[in-house]
Parts: structure tokens; sequence; C-alpha cells
């Protein structure tokens, strides 16, 4: 009878265990997508580390989220395989190579697989690494943020300041879904400086979906206008 307890005692200990465990990697919990692009000057901007004498005007990819409704950071850091370059193509490497540089360093690789770990591990279920990255270069070369911004007059100034509307507007017309836009604050001059446009993506990785600005975590000051450096 004490056998009995102490085995069904174990028993129990191991799933709560077991429970933790799966909770803490996060793994599955998922219900969209975050695709998130940077716009590399601002990043240089505040990260005050890039390498490059002068950053790409482009806008590139800086990750592919799998988020939840309740908390968009998460989750995180999954289990999963482990990165490695020769599960991608050589003709998608070269192509990553434009779309999602490692803007602050010379190693692309690294960045990759930054990307990898924290985030694309989550969508393991949906995505293999292979179709992770392809995914990603089919999304950034769907639309050019930064010819839907110049068309809109809107280009990188140091001086002129805009609306959240006015950069969202023409991305959300090209798009025909809402975007999200993230801002960095820059501490040394006080300005709210363009960041990151963000788009979103149903479970499967293909439809694009409206994003929310409700969530705590996303989107400019609303008081403040934005400068695109
Ligand atoms: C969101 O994440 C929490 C843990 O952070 C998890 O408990 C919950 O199940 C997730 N929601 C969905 C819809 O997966
Ligand atoms: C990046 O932007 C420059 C102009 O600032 C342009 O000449 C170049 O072709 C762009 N590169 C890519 C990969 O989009
Ligand atoms: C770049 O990063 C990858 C992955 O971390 C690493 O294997 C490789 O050695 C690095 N290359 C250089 C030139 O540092
Ligand atoms: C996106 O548009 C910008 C501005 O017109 C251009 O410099 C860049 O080469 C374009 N990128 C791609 C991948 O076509
Ligand atoms: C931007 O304008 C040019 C010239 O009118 C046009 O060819 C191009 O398709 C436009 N691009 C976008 C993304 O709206
Ligand atoms: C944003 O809200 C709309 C309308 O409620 C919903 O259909 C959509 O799935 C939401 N998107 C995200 C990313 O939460």
């Amino acid at each position: 009878m004490g056998m009995l307890k102490s085995s069904f005692a174990f028993l129990v200990l191991a799933f709560a265990f077991f429970l933790c465990f799966i909770m803490s990697t996060g793994d599955g919990f998922y219900d969209y997508f975050q695709f998130v692009q940077q716009w590399p000057p601002t990043t240089c901007r505040i990260r005050k580390k890039c390498s490059k004498p002068r950053p790409l005007q482009n806008f590139t990819i800086h990750g592919l989220w799998p988020s939840n409704y309740s908390n968009p950071t998460m989750p995180s850091k999954c289990l999963g395989s482990q990165f490695k370059k020769e599960n991608l193509s050589p003709k998608l490497l070269l192509k990553l190579k434009r779309s999602w540089p490692n803007v602050e360093g010379g190693n692309d690789t690294r960045f990759w697989e930054g990307g990898w770990k924290k985030h694309g591990t989550c969508s393991e279920q949906t995505l293999t690494q292979m179709q992770y990255f392809q995914r990603s270069h089919e999304m950034w070369n769907s639309f050019n943020i930064t010819e839907i911004l110049k068309n809109a007059s809107i280009v990188p100034s140091a001086t002129t300041k805009w609306k959240y509307s006015d950069i969202a507007t023409p991305i959300k017309t090209a798009t025909k879904r809402t975007p999200l836009l993230r801002c960095k604050r820059d501490p040394a001059t006080n300005t709210e400086l363009l960041h990151e446009v963000v788009f979103c993506y149903g479970y499967n990785a293909i439809k694009q979906i409206d994003c929310n600005r409700s969530y705590p975590t996303a989107g400019c000051n609303n008081q403040v206008d934005i400068l695109f450096p």
C-alpha cells in the first residue's frame, strides 16, 4: 500500500514537472504571426553598433514571430530543431542576404540563427526551417514598404515629422490590411523614430490579416509625431 502511494506521488510529481516544462517552453501556443520589418537607420541610431558606414535605406526583415493574442511577445525560445544553414537552399540563402541582412553586424547567419531559436522553433509544427525562411522572404517580396512610402511622398528626412496615420494609411491602402507601426525613442533628441512596420498573418502564415493596436506593447505614442530618419 505504501509502495503504491509513493509511486502514485511520483507519477503526480512527474506529471507536474512535465506540465511546467511544456509551459515554460510555450511550445505550440501561438495564434498568428507578426512579420516584422525594420528601418535600418533607426536600428543603427538606437543600438549604436552598426558596423556598416551607412545603413541600408530599405526596410528589411527583423523577423517572423509566432504570437499569442493575449501576449504578443510570446511564445519564445521553444524546443525545436537546431538552425542549420544547410537546411536552406543556396538560392534561398542568396535571397535572404538581401531581404534579411544583419543590419547591426556582418554575420547574417548569426542573425538568422537567433531568429530561428527565439521564434521559428515556436511554429515548427507549421513551418519547417526551409518553409519559415522561404515564407519570410516571400512576405518581404510581396510589398515594398520603402516604395509604398516613397509613392506617398514619405521619404527619409532629418526634420519632417509625420502622424501615425500619415505612414500607416498608404501601407494599409496598398496591402488592404492594417499594419502596425512601432517606434523607438531617441534619447539624444527625445524624438519618436519609426522603427518597425508589422504585418500580421494567420496561423498558417499564408493569409494576411489586420493587426490590432490594442496591445500595450504595440505601436507608437499617439500623441507624438514621428520622424522617419
Ligand atoms: C497564450 O500564452 C499563454 C502562456 O503565455 C498560454 O497559457 C495560452 O494558452 C496561450 N494562448 C493560446 C490561445 O494559445
Ligand atoms: C536599397 O536601397 C537603395 C536606395 O537607397 C537601392 O539602390 C537598392 O537597390 C536597395 N536594395 C535592395 C536590396 O532593395
Ligand atoms: C557567423 O555565425 C555563424 C552562426 O553563429 C557561425 O557558425 C560562423 O562561424 C560565423 N561566421 C563568422 C565569419 O564569424
Ligand atoms: C523597394 O523600393 C525602393 C524604393 O523605390 C528601391 O530602392 C528598392 O530597390 C526596392 N526593393 C526591391 C527589393 O525591389
Ligand atoms: C509607385 O509608383 C510607380 C510610378 O508611378 C509605380 O510604377 C509603382 O507601381 C508604385 N509602387 C507602389 C508600391 O505603389
Ligand atoms: C484584429 O482584430 C480583428 C477584428 O476583431 C480580428 O479579425 C483579427 O484577427 C485581429 N488580429 C490580430 C492579429 O489579433
